[in-house]
């Protein structure tokens, strides 16, 4: 049965989707079976593996995404006769990669944020939908929004585990309160659903870091000790590949350009988080 995480900050440029591309690749890469869910209205993740210009033509083609898998039908097409049911097989889309066959994805578009004005019953429908595929994947990352609405909700249903991507900078820690209360909360209110904390991953950070990076680092140490939440041993540097390998949809650890030391802070972090949640 598949392992469903959650890359989640409610602080934005962290690195979430990033590190959910290039996790979801190398998880892909090493066999694993690897569905990728976009849960961002933005649809960075889906831009950044599809390529913008498939990206653009899956949109025009009127293919079914995320959207739709929540609304539970698809609008009605020119000669279908009204709005017809959708199943997350009507949704995922496979061969994403052209180096692996075993990773997938659940695409997203910008009308996601419909969503976000009538979200009622919304919450456990990916949930639900997740359900269904759960023994054809390994692994299930779930690529969040920077912002606390039912999307998260909805996130906290898919998933067993949260993983918290953070950037070294001022202001860094800003989200994590807030995403311990709304943690705390949604456990509080679901005892049925269990969720776990793997952990907070340092991303983006100068390899020789000044003042500010180092106080950041200590104000998130504090919290997370104070949350009782653990620290990846593994941090993933700041790294001109990363954008670059996103842009070309490619594995960092295949880049002739990339250094050794992001390829191996990418390998080292994404075999950590495998080990921590059981894939
Ligand atoms: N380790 C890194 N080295 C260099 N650039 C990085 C690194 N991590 C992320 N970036 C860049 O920082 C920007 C923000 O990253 P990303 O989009 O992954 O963050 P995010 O948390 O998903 O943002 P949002 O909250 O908007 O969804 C992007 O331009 C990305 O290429
Ligand atoms: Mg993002």
């Amino acid at each position: 049965m598949s392992v469903n995480v959650s890359f989640i900050n409610m602080k934005g440029g962290v690195g979430k989707t990033s590190l959910a591309m290039q996790t979801a690749i190398y998880a892909a890469w090493s066999g694993k079976r690897v569905l990728a869910v976009d849960l961002d209205p933005q649809s960075n993740l889906s831009q950044a593996l599809l390529g913008p210009e498939r990206y653009v033509k899956v949109l025009n083609a009127g293919k079914s995404t995320v959207v739709q898998l929540l609304e539970d039908y698809q609008p009605a097409g020119i000669g279908t006769g009204g709005p017809q049911p959708v199943t997350i097989h009507d949704v995922i889309i496979k061969g994403v990669w052209a180096s692996s066959r075993h990773l997938h994805l659940l695409p997203c578009r910008l009308e996601l944020s419909r969503v976000l004005r009538n979200p009622a019953g919304k919450e456990r429908k990916l949930a639900k939908a997740l359900a269904k595929v759960a023994s054809d994947y390994d692994l299930v990352i779930i690529d969040c929004a920077p912002t606390e609405s039912v999307l998260t909700d909805i996130a906290y249903f898919a998933s067993r585990w949260i993983l918290v991507p953070v950037k070294p900078e001022f202001l860094a820690a800003i989200g994590l309160p807030l995403l311990a209360r709304s943690l705390e909360h949604s456990t509080k209110e679901n005892d049925d659903h269990h969720i776990e904390m793997a952990g907070i991953v340092f991303n983006h950070g100068d390899y020789q870091p000044g003042p500010e990076a180092k106080a950041s680092v200590g104000e998130v140490r504090k919290l997370a000790k104070d949350e009782g939440w653990s620290i990846f041993e593994h941090e993933v540097p700041h790294s001109k590949a990363i954008p670059k390998s996103a842009r070309e949809a490619s594995a960092i650890a295949h880049t002739s350009y990339a250094r050794s030391g992001i390829k191996n802070a990418i390998t080292g972090f994404s075999s950590e988080l495998f080990q921590k949640i059981g894939v």
